[in-house]
């Protein structure tokens, strides 16, 4: 039975048993505790814990999962073994408040010995030692004596929240395999593989850990996929089914290397974190360097990572990303929506890690001779992280291979300085760049509308505190030109990033652009060697511009249709755009009720909708004034301003870069409102990708 068929199976049988079927949610869930989407149960917490009244009593769906960061992490075992994933597909039922213990132990015994046909005497079941009444259920429903156990057999998503005992199903793989049963000394030797979990969520615990009993009980159950489809293939390695199967031929032929014994890791790695990193970026992550982006980066390199183990340079999951489309795209059609923009993010990212990842592997070659107590010195990890971009745990993998661990109090302390360091620098070198008054203004119109192929000169870089002539790979450098595309950080937006190169190579790789007056100056990284005199094309990351204008042109829109929903007396007193997510703080007495939150998301989504022209004009202030263009609170203007005009519903003096119809924008979702200060309230906002 492939993928597509188990998954049609499972959902048929409990649309059958009358359960609602729906899609699965987003990986990146609505809840703060969470990165990601961890199990089936994350879209349905707040139903789970009685704070939403259910549409349906019972639902089935397929759920998206990534276990990659926090309380569930599986990234160190993957490749090691044949069932652990980052990301993976759970089959789950639901029961809110509806059918409880008897019912659900029933339909998943039913399911698995009747219609899936496995062998009862293969499966052994688990419960918690607290609960007898699971435990008499299974003596009665299929004649199963259950092994007690205690931690394993109790559930819970994160430290807070929706929790209770559950009962395990598990299967046994062979005889000739070793491994105890589960709950024995050595239950991970692999021949017992757990196929089900049904949990009964009874209790919500909160934050003093305390469990308060849930106003209704609930079951909440979980499946893998990929353990299903190895037990009805008869495989004994969840790598070795047909979806795996033909991702691992793909890679074969992006790499030109076969697949054997001795590198099947690598391809275990390189296939699990292609749907990690797609899925996610499909759902709207982009890699960076905090939270889930920082994950997702993290994957991507150490996939890289795995290639190079192959003897592959360059693009891979970019390269591989078709593949995960066309085994998985029918269950997922966001993974073929979303494919131009999920290649475009890949192959960025792979094109600024690739020489550095080369790079740092030499540093660390060079190391290892001088390594005592099989332990790297934290310097060198941070040395690593710093100049090469690697993060923390993918060092830990290379050198795991070579039984070697880092220093990771020493890597810490190093990072703590760093940020220090940091902190001083930021005044530092604004100063410094003032000093250079001869240098031109850079900070002009090709923003709005970037030259290709500009070709511009170097006119100075600074290094740790000094102006060089040259900077070499890994050097942290900030750099000023004689005319740039680059938008930098100003009026709230965050400045665009990319890079500066030189033909097809890339001298730069800039995380950030920013300013100093009106010098537009590039912080980034140098890839390959830079010099003053030098001529460079600037090339902006068009991704995370388009994502930024999406941002910019929704704040505006947000605006307007809080001063619609609550009064025109609304004043924007501060902002933060970023790619795909803004922060506004605005002048208002009291907290916004949940039906203005509402309210206000429905306007902006429907003037989104609408795909109403967005003009971007240059005109004098007083004909500004007269058409009543919005000014900010306390800000000095120009004679000569530029002014962003949606539609007929907001006209804004701004500076920032904006879409051109609001449809582009494609969603907005408000996330959070709440006070920063007395009469200042803040709302959160993601729109793009990420809103859907
Ligand atoms: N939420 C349960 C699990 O993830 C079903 O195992």
């Amino acid at each position: 039975m492939t993928y597509d068929e188990i998954r049609k199976l499972f959902l048929g049988y409990f649309e059958q048993h009358g359960h609602k079927i729906v899609p699965s949610a987003s990986l990146i869930p609505n809840d703060p505790t969470l990165l990601f989407t961890v199990a089936g149960m994350v879209p349905w917490k707040e139903i789970l814990q009685g704070h939403v009244a259910p549409e349906y009593p019972r639902v089935a769906d397929v759920q998206k999962c990534i276990r990659a960061g926090g309380k569930h992490n599986d990234l160190d075992e993957v490749g090691f073994d044949g069932r652990h994933h980052t990301f993976f597909e759970m089959l789950g039922n639901w029961s809110f408040g509806d059918y409880f213990k008897e019912e659900a132990i029933t339909m998943s015994w039913d399911l698995l010995t009747n219609v899936l046909k496995l062998d009862p005497n293969r499966i052994v079941v688990t419960t918690h030692i607290s609960d007898d009444e699971a435990t008499e259920l299974w003596k009665k429903i299929a004649g199963k004596d259950a092994i007690r156990l205690d931690k394993d057999n109790w559930w819970s998503a994160g430290d807070t929240g929706p929790c209770g005992p559950c009962t395990e199903m598990h299967y046994d793989l062979g005889s000739d395999l070793p491994g105890g049963l589960p709950g024995s000394a050595n239950e991970d030797g692999g021949r017992w593989v757990e196929i089900w979990n049904d949990v009964f969520m009874q209790y919500d615990r909160d934050a003093n850990g305390n469990l308060n009993p849930l106003p209704k009980k609930n079951v909440d159950t979980g499946a893998g996929l990929e353990r299903w489809a190895s037990i009805l293939q008869g495989k004994r390695d969840n790598y070795d089914t047909d979806l795996f199967v033909n991702l691992m031929n793909a890679i074969q032929d992006v790499v030109h290397v076969k697949k054997d014994e001795s590198n099947v890791a690598s391809f275990k790695v390189i296939a699990d974190h292609l749907r990690s990193v797609g899925f996610a970026i499909a759902d709207g992550v982009i890699p960076s360097n905090t939270d889930r982006g920082y994950v997702i980066r993290r994957i991507l390199r150490r996939a890289m990572r795995h290639g190079q183990l192959l003897g592959h340079k360059g693009a891979l999951l970019s390269e591989l990303y078709p593949a995960l489309v066309r085994e998985m795209g029918a269950a997922y059609p966001e993974l073929a929506r979303e494919s131009a923009h999920v290649i475009e993010i890949i192959r960025n990212e792979e094109n600024a890690f690739a020489d550095m990842l080369q790079n740092g592997l030499k540093l660390l070659d060079s190391e290892l001779p001088k390594v005592q107590n099989q332990t790297l010195p934290g310097a060198v990890a941070f040395k690593l992280f710093d100049t090469y971009g690697f993060p923390l745990d993918l060092t830990q993998m290379i050198l795991r291979d070579k039984g070697m661990n880092v220093d990771v109090d020493g890597f810490e302390k190093c990072m703590t300085e760093q940020k220090e360091r940091s902190r001083a620098d930021t005044r530092g070198t604004k100063i410094l760049w003032e000093s250079r008054n001869e240098l031109p203004a850079t900070d002009d119109l090709s923003k709005y509308a970037p030259v290709a192929n500009m070709q511009s000169r170097v006119l100075a870089i600074l290094r740790d505190g000094e102006f060089v002539n040259t900077a070499n790979a890994g050097d942290n450098v900030e750099v000023a030109l004689d005319k740039t595309n680059f938008y930098g950080t100003q009026g709230g937006q965050v400045g665009d990033s990319g890079e500066l190169k030189s033909g097809d190579t890339t001298l730069v790789n800039v995380t950030e652009a920013a300013r100093a007056g009106n010098i537009v100056i590039h912080k980034g990284t140098v890839v390959n060697t830079i010099n003053v005199d030098d001529v460079v094309t600037p090339v902006i990351n068009n991704t995370v511009r388009t994502q930024t204008a999406r941002a910019h042109t929704a704040t505006h829109l947000l605006q307007a249709a809080l001063r619609k929903v609550l009064n025109t007396d609304v004043e924007q007193r501060g902002s933060r755009v970023a790619p795909d997510s803004v922060r506004f703080d605005f002048s208002f007495g009291r907290a916004m009720t949940e039906e203005e939150k509402t309210q206000v998301e429905n306007i902006v989504n429907d003037w989104i909708k609408q795909d109403m022209d967005v003009k971007h004009e240059e005109m004098g202030i007083d004909e500004a004034k007269s058409r009543g263009a919005m000014a900010l609170f306390g800000e000095k203007y120009g004679d000569v301003v530029r002014v962003i005009t949606a539609g007929d519903v907001s006209c804004e003096l701004c500076g920032g870069t904006h879409v051109y119809h609001t449809g582009e924008i494609i969603k907005a979702h408000i996330n959070k409102e709440k006070s920063v200060a007395s009469g200042i309230r803040r709302i959160t906002m993601s729109v793009g990708n990420l809103a859907e």
